[in-house]
């Protein structure tokens, strides 16, 4: 069964004939869930992922990527490394105006669905500026509001755990999946990046900041719902598990 894109960040691909796709780390996930979604119907369009990872070893999807170019060559994916890796023969650097207008020469004609962590995506922002792609044309998903919170200054916080009655005392960058495992908590989880979300809990009190958040819907935040492997105290917290 064909399911359509997950998640908060959507493309309609009624009406566009080519999208241009520009991810960062995880920030591949949502992009992956769209590339499935137009593979698998057949979309007539033209699709170019570009794909920025740490190493070789760190391409989210590699296999699944080349598997999908075989049965849709439509897809064209561009991968660039940003970190030492001696096996890899592609190209290595932060993605640049230059190569980004070498590999989608007509990138000021197209859509682009950016996704990745804030200080990449505002820096790709920029070089799709100087590219002379309009904002109106631009889709962002960027996730890493922790780092600018800067809470990771060794300060300590109480985590209640109202359900269960336990609690625990944790740095600033320890989840609340961490302290509730330390805790001695069963709290579910799988994926710890944000993707599954199966270790949502209701936040009862107190503010944490988020790493990345693929899952979640707009409503379910609203009513109280974070993922405890993304959740980091910025006070003391209580939460339902
Ligand atoms: S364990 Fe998958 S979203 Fe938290």
């Amino acid at each position: 069964m064909v399911s359509g894109p997950m998640g908060r960040f959507t493309f309609d691909s009624e009406g566009a004939d080519e999208v241009v796709m520009i991810a960062g780390g995880v920030g591949i996930t949502p992009l992956m869930s769209k590339i499935r979604f137009l593979a698998a119907s057949e979309w007539r369009g033209r699709i170019d992922l570009i794909y920025s990872a740490k190493t070789g070893r760190d391409i989210i999807f590699k296999q699944e990527l080349a598997e999908i170019q075989r049965r849709f060559p439509a897809l064209n994916v561009h991968v660039t490394i940003t970190s030492e890796d001696g096996d890899w023969r592609g190209r290595r650097g932060r993605l640049s105006a230059e190569w980004v207008s070498a590999v989608v020469p007509d990138i000021a004609a197209r859509r682009v669905h950016l996704c990745g962590p804030s200080a990449m995506a505002a820096s790709v922002q920029q070089i799709l500026h100087r590219l002379g792609v309009p904002a109106s044309h631009i889709d962002v998903e960027a996730f890493g509001a922790r780092m600018e919170r800067k809470n990771e200054d060794g300060t300590e916080y109480g985590i209640r755990f109202a359900r269960s009655g336990r609690a625990a005392i944790v740095l600033g960058d320890v989840t609340i999946l961490e302290a509730a495992l330390s805790a001695g908590i069963s709290l579910d989880h799988g994926c710890r990046a944000g993707v599954c979300g199966r270790c949502k809990v209701r936040l009862i009190g107190g503010e944490v900041a988020i790493d990345c958040d693929f899952v979640l819907t707009a409503e379910q935040r609203a009513a109280g719902l974070i993922l405890a492997c993304q959740a980091h105290a910025l006070s003391p917290v209580v939460v339902d598990c």
